[in-house]
C-alpha cells in the first residue's frame, strides 16, 4: 500500500503524520464502524456535481437533528460540509465526472461527518490548510475552505494521497439540550 499524508487539527493544534495501511479512516482495525446502535451511521453517495452541495448540507442537517442541535451548531455544520463538498467538486474532480461519499456517524454527544473523493488528492495538506491559500485563483476562491472547517467543528482530519484522492473527516460535539 502506498504511502498517504494526515493532518488532524484539533483546538488550534494541527499534527501531521503518515499512513501506509488503507486511507480510510473507518475501515481501519480496532475502529468502530457499521451498525452500532449508538453510531448509527448512515452513508450517500453522489455525483460530484455543485447542484448536490445543498442535498449533503441538508442530510448532514437531518440527520444531526436527532442530537437536538441548536441552529447556530446546524448553521455551523451546514457551512462545514458545504466547504468540504464543493473541495471534492472543484479541487478533487476539477469539475469533471466523480463520485463523493459522505458518511455520518453519532459518538455520544458528537456528530463524525467523513466526505471523500477519488480525485487528484493534495500535495501538502498542512500548506493547503493555511487560511488564504488556494490553488485556483483564477476561480475565485478565497482559500478559506479548510479555516471555516477548522472553525465551525471541533476536529478536522484530512487525509489524501496524490492520484487516490481524500478524505475530510470532521467531528463536532453537540451539546445536550435542556
Ligand atoms: N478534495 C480536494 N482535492 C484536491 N485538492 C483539494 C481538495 N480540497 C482542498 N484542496 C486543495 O486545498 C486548497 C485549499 O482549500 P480551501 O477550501 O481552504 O480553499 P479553496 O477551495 O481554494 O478556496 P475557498 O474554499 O475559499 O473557495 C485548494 O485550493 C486545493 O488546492
Ligand atoms: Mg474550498
Amino acid at each position: 500500500m502506498e504511502q498517504f499524508q494526515g493532518v488532524i487539527s484539533r483546538a488550534g493544534e494541527r499534527q501531521v503524520f503518515m499512513g501506509e495501511e488503507s486511507m480510510g479512516i473507518w475501515e481501519e482495525p480496532g475502529a468502530e464502524s457499521g451498525c452500532k446502535l449508538e453510531r448509527n451511521e448512515v452513508a450517500i453517495e453522489f455525483c460530484a456535481q455543485s447542484r448536490n452541495e445543498s442535498f449533503a448540507r441538508m442530510v448532514a442537517a437531518a440527520y444531526t437533528a436527532q442530537l437536538n442541535p441548536t441552529m447556530e451548531e446546524i448553521s455551523d455544520i451546514k457551512t462545514a460540509v458545504s466547504e468540504a463538498v464543493t473541495n471534492a467538486v472543484i479541487h478533487g474532480y476539477s469539475g469533471g465526472d466523480g463520485i463523493i461519499r459522505m458518511r455520518l456517524a453519532l459518538s455520544e454527544n458528537e456528530v463524525q461527518i467523513e466526505v471523500t473523493d477519488h480525485g487528484v488528492g493534495i500535495e501538502n495538506i498542512l500548506i493547503a490548510m493555511e487560511p488564504m491559500y488556494t490553488t485556483r485563483p483564477d476561480m475565485e476562491r478565497s482559500g478559506m475552505g479548510f479555516a471555516f472547517m477548522e472553525a465551525f467543528m471541533d476536529e478536522l482530519e484530512v487525509r489524501s494521497a496524490l492520484g487516490r484522492g481524500t478524505i475530510v473527516r470532521m467531528k463536532k460535539k453537540i451539546a445536550p439540550g435542556v
